[in-house]
């Protein structure tokens, strides 16, 4: 998840080490619980399988913390930069909620999650413990969500990788019930925006893996595999060539615009095309090219809103104004279109992301919710996953992230990036061969195109082309529709069964 507060200006010390490459594979908690590792190991690499959970809507690692070894279940998190645990005696912890509490589509959180189902820790049963910053850690994402308490170092182990004296957050305060493994960039940790000092940024979890040798550089692949797939994987310090198609093009992370400095995966998305079986569109945006953070915590994707409801017209979205979400039928996950990103100009990567990743189920069962009346009465509800947002930061999350095989170099400010290869069972790992070498099998972009400054795009409608092939799979009338909804917007739409929440 994207954190709130940003900071200063400073760079970060990181020191030589040897090629190695740290892998372990990351799951979509499935509602199913229970662990299933493989301790599959190869030279010079460390794999963990991993389950998952499709209700927290994130990609979730089983780690150690302490000794001796105490198991949590954390979500990996490319929006953030620290490691941070609930502690056992935290209230939400302490809580356990009959209704099962679910963050899923970023939306509010709820707390009930059964007492910290995913683990908690306990720093009075670690020897190793040791307390380094009282209510210094202090973390808030864009979801409103927060984490506070102090900062420890303690034993941490990740995919067979074990750092002795790792630096993290414990949540004495929190509204989530399970913690984050933040790998962004060091000066994202929530310790530099609290001191507004780049000099207190410690060494996250790449750095530290690179300082104590175990990847050469600091840089992590990021394969989050299909939408109905229960694993993926992250490949720290390498590049496994068998999980996409084609070579990796190598593109530019953006500086944070306010500090002028290395903070977030934001990368420059300068198209954004919607493809079909009736024909193509071209789709514009006042503010394109959009500056897009590459946020692996965040569920679903967030675009400017004319961009938006150009991208809900084509699919036959509704948007809801008192969930402020868009909505569709179901069924439109077997729609043959496509919207195809483009980053950095026309030189630039782009990745088609099917609709089948891009319907999200909100129930099951008898759970799932219907339309109540309009074009789609009867029909199941299913949540879109490409949502609108006021302002910067705009964000790709899961919903764009899983088509997509992305290597994340913070040692050259680069990112790399390909079509996925969905549910590839072959591995070709190569790693950086040393410190800030270059992406393996990268293109780096000629004339990149970049997104800074103010909107210079503008937003002309596209003819629509492509939206009769999306929707012909619905059997619905489109477009028009969805206007007409949006202008009047009165009319309850569905019911969510269950919660007795109504919708327009
Ligand atoms: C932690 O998980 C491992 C592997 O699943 C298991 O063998 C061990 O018993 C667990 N430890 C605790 C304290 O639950
Ligand atoms: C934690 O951070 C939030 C938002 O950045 C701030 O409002 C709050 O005062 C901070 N709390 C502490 C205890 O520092
Ligand atoms: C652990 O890390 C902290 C913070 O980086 C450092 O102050 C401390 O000396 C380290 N302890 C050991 C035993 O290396
Ligand atoms: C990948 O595997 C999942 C689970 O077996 C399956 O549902 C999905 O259709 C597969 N995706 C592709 C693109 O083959
Ligand atoms: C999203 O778009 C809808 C429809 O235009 C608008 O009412 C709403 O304010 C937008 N939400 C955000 C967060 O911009």
């Amino acid at each position: 998840m994207k954190t709130v507060a940003t900071l200063a200006t400073g760079s970060l010390i990181a020191s030589l080490a040897t090629a190695q490459v740290v892998r372990f594979d990351i799951a979509r908690r499935e509602t199913r619980p229970g662990q299933q590792k493989l301790g599959r190991r190869q030279a010079k690499t460390y794999e963990e399988t991993i389950t998952n959970d499709v209700q927290r809507g994130g990609y979730f690692a089983t780690v150690t913390v302490g000794t001796p070894p105490q198991n949590l279940t954390l979500q990996l998190d490319t929006g953030s930069s620290d490691i941070w645990v609930p502690s056992s005696s935290s209230s939400v912890c302490a809580k356990s909620s009959p209704s099962g509490g679910s963050r899923g589509g970023d939306g509010e959180t709820s707390g009930g999650d059964q007492g910290c189902s995913l683990g908690s820790f306990d720093p009075r049963k670690s020897k190793t413990f040791d307390d380094v910053g009282k209510g210094l850690f202090n973390i808030s994402y864009v979801d409103g969500s927060h984490s506070k308490g102090d900062y420890f170092t303690d034993a941490f182990e990740i995919g067979g990788a074990t750092l002795t004296n790792m630096t993290m957050g414990l949540g004495l305060d929190t509204d989530i019930p399970y913690g984050l493994v933040g790998v962004g960039y060091a000066l994202n940790e929530a310790i530099v925006a609290g001191s507004q000092m780049a000099s207190s940024a410690y060494k996250n979890l790449p750095v530290q893996m690179m300082d104590e040798g175990m990847i050469s550089t600091n840089a992590y692949s990021l394969w989050l595999n299909d939408l109905d797939a229960s694993t993926g994987q992250i490949l720290f310090g390498g590049v496994d060539t068998a999980k996409y198609k084609g070579q990796l093009s190598v593109i530019d992370v953006l500086e944070d615009s306010q500090t002028n400095a290395f903070t977030s995966f934001i990368v420059s998305m300068t198209s954004l095309t919607a493809n079909s079986p009736s024909g193509s569109d071209a789709l514009s945006s006042r503010k394109l090219p959009i500056p897009v953070v590459l946020d692996s915590g965040t569920t679903l994707s967030y675009l400017p809103t004319d961009l938006a409801i150009q991208v809900w017209k084509e699919v036959g979205a509704v948007f809801d104004t008192e969930t402020q979400m868009a909505f569709l039928p179901c069924d439109m996950e077997n729609s043959k279109g496509t919207f195809e990103f483009g980053f950095a100009g026309p030189n630039g990567p782009k990745i088609s992301v099917d609709m089948t990743e891009l319907v999200l189920d909100l129930g099951e069962g008898d759970n799932v919710p219907r339309f109540k009346s309009g074009q789609y009465k009867g029909k199941t509800v299913c949540q879109f996953g490409i949502q609108n947002f006021t302002s910067e930061p705009f964000l790709l999350g899961d919903t764009f992230l899983r088509s997509a095989y992305v290597v994340y170099d913070l040692e050259n400010n680069q990112i790399g990036m390909a079509a996925t290869d969905f549910n590839s069972t072959k591995s070709n790992i190569v790693s950086f061969p040393s410190k800030g070498a270059k992406i393996p099998d990268g293109n780096v972009v000629q004339n990149q195109v970049s997104a800074t400054g103010p909107d210079s795009g503008s937003a002309t409608a596209p003819t629509y082309a492509a939206s009769k092939g999306f929707q012909s799979v619905a059997s619905i009338k489109p477009a028009l529709e969805w206007a007409q909804l949006a202008v009047t917007g009165a009319t309850t739409l569905f019911m969510l069964a269950g919660s007795g929440l109504s919708f327009l």
